[in-house]
């Protein structure tokens, strides 16, 4: 394993600082990952010199934005393993391109009556677009159940679906739990009773190989920030023959074959669902961020990762008075854990002052913790260039706060 994480910090800047005179342990990457070099060093190489607006220009700048923009395109198609380029839908994010499906997808098929099924661990961007269309058209938001260790209940899941489900949207691993769900599984039940299949892969991208022929789900979504590229670019994956039949989401310039005030007829794939100027800077700097990681290897990222959780979960779960949620589960990235009699706002304020970026709450699942009868969780979520030695010092801080607050 040619795998050497001092070598790859290196072209993480941002990972080189103090904060609050001890040195940055940054443990927030489910929230947004720290870029490499490459990735900063593209977005203002575009702004200083290709920068131009794409598709509309005849000019040299225009031609070279447009092409490194739809390059683009072909390198996360590839990426994706997705069968056409415009299958590829640039988003601003992973809730951007959910609202997108919902809206679309809703308006066309979602009548009143129907059912649309979630489960019990997602994301609220992975909610609320689907309350909200069903809320509109009278349908109902159906919910796959989790047992107490955070693991969805398929066979829950099998008998919810029904002749009404028009749509079973799940998150591929939870931001809040860091637990892997079976989505192959679920698209092949839900795909054996004819119902697409929408995954919210903004956590599953960063720290699996993701190959959507072979999910075989109608729709993949995800961000850049989370995947080392930069914030307000996301990707939406749809199979051709469905997001050929939805309607647009937005409407405007860009997504027009012809326009007179009688009548609009709209533009084909994918820039239907591209209206306006896009967001070009960013999708060049997320294309660098998709090179970045190639030149690793997703597997040694896998496998780096997987041995890094590990070592980090034993080290906190010997500290007494420290809960682990999803201890049983397949996990990826994220522990998610609570101190007896310590809420995890007090304890992630002490734990700052070391130096040490860990997030509590809710992260935005409240939900899960509703579930888990819990106000939130202190949660730390890793990333390849973090190191054993941090796990060493976020170990060593919890148990400060709790001979300061237990
Ligand atoms: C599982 C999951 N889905 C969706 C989102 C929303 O991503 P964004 O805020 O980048 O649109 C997040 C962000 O934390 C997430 O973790």
């Amino acid at each position: 394993m040619n795998f050497d994480v001092s070598n790859i910090r290196k072209d993480f800047p941002s990972l080189h600082q103090t904060v609050y005179g001890k040195p940055l342990v940054y443990l927030d990457n489910a929230a947004t990952s720290q870029k490499p070099i490459s990735v900063i060093e593209a977005i203002s190489g575009y702004y200083s010199t290709i920068n131009s607006n794409v598709h509309r220009g005849v000019h040299f700048l225009s031609q070279k934005a447009t092409d490194a923009f739809e390059g683009a395109r072909n390198h996360i198609c590839s990426y994706l393993n997705a069968r056409h380029s415009h299958e590829i839908i640039y988003t601003r994010g992973a809730t951007d391109a959910i609202n997108l499906v919902a809206s679309s997808f809703g308006k066309k098929y979602i009548r009143k009556g129907d059912e649309v099924i979630v489960s019990a661990l997602e994301h609220h961007a992975n909610i609320v677009p689907w309350q909200t269309i069903c809320n509109e058209k009278q349908a109902k938001l159906r919910v796959i159940p989790m047992n107490d260790d955070g693991e969805l209940l398929l066979s829950e899941f099998e008998t919810l679906m029904n002749d009404r489900t028009r749509m079973v949207a799940i998150g591929h691993i939870s931001n809040a739990l860091g637990i892997i769900n079976p989505v192959k599984t679920i698209t092949a039940l839900a795909h054996q009773r004819g119902i697409p299949v929408m995954i919210d892969g903004a956590q599953g991208i960063v720290h699996k190989k993701v190959d959507v022929q072979e999910l075989d789900c109608d729709f993949y979504c995800f961000s850049g920030h989370k995947f080392y590229g930069p914030m307000g670019i996301g990707v939406l994956y749809g199979k051709e023959e469905i997001l050929n039949e939805l309607p647009p989401y937005q409407t405007g310039g860009e997504m027009i074959k012809t326009v007179t005030f009688e009548k609009t007829t709209f533009n084909d794939l994918p820039f239907k669902f591209e209206s306006g100027t896009p967001n070009v800077a960013d999708v060049i700097g997320f294309d660098r961020s998709l090179s970045y990681i190639e030149s690793i290897g997703m597997d040694q990222i896998e496998s780096y990762e997987d041995d890094l959780l590990d070592y980090a979960s034993r080290k906190l779960m010997m500290i007494h008075g420290l809960k682990i949620y999803g201890e049983k589960c397949r996990r990826s990235g994220v522990i998610s854990f609570t101190l007896d009699r310590i809420h995890p706002y007090d304890a992630g304020t002490i734990i700052d002052k070391f130096g040490i970026a860990l997030r509590t709450g809710n992260h935005c699942a409240q939900p899960v913790m509703d579930r888990l009868n819990i106000p939130g969780t202190l949660r730390a979520s890793f990333a390849f260039y973090n190191t054993k030695e941090e796990a060493d010092v976020l170990a060593d801080a919890i148990l400060k706060v709790q001979e300061m607050l237990g």
